[in-house]
């Protein structure tokens, strides 16, 4: 097994092929609810793609092992952004899981998976995350994770016609339960 591997998933970083993938994500309404996306080029997603990398972010492709002895298939991505590694603190975001995957607990078996190789692995002490208040599922799956509200900044994104809060969520890892 990888170190990033669970019975269900493969999380690595995002390659040069797994980008056609992930821009149409970026482009799918079904999904971008609760996500700030404009419409993205090839180009631009090139040019984001080179950032991560600069930066050194963790920004990682979910591979579900859907079925035995088939490749497995590529659901969407993952990433621990902005690390700041005096503070040992981190933002967890862009996580997708197409329709159809929707409901299996793949997005928390990813996220846990991340925020452990970020606790134990990156020695990270802080992981937050700036969700959308209406955004049910997403909070679900943070809560269970441990993640608690640790503030809201009013209209803070103009997203679908209207100003909309933002609240920030955060995880220590001295709170967190393996
Ligand atoms: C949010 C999202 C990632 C959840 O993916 P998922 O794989 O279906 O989530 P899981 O199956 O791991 O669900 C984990 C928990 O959240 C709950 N949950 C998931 N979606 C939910 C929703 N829309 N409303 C309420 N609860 C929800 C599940 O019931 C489960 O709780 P339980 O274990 O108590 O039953 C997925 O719906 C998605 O990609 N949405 C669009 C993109 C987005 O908003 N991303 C987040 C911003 S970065």
């Amino acid at each position: 097994m990888r170190i990033l591997e669970s019975d269900r998933l493969i999380l690595k970083p995002i390659e040069p092929e797994d980008l056609p993938y992930l821009m149409e994500q970026r482009w799918d309404a079904d999904l971008t609810d609760y996500i700030i996306h404009n419409p993205i080029s090839s180009y631009n997603q090139q040019k984001w793609y080179e950032k991560i990398c600069q930066n050194g972010d963790v920004a990682l492709s979910i591979f579900y092992k859907e079925k035995e002895g088939e490749k497995p298939v590529l659901l969407g991505a993952v990433g621990l952004y902005d690390i700041n590694w005096r503070h040992q603190r981190a933002t967890w975001k862009t996580l997708r899981i197409p329709k159809q995957y929707q409901g299996l607990g793949l997005a928390y078996e990813a996220s846990k998976m991340l925020i452990e190789y970020g606790f134990y692995t990156l020695n990270l002490n802080k992981i937050t995350s700036d969700i959308f208040p209406d955004n049910e599922g997403i909070i679900r799956v943070l809560a269970k994770l441990g993640f608690t509200e640790e503030g809201r900044l009013k209209d803070h994104y103009f997203h679908q016609g209207q100003f909309k809060d933002v609240v920030i969520y955060s995880l220590l890892r001295k709170d967190y339960k393996k």
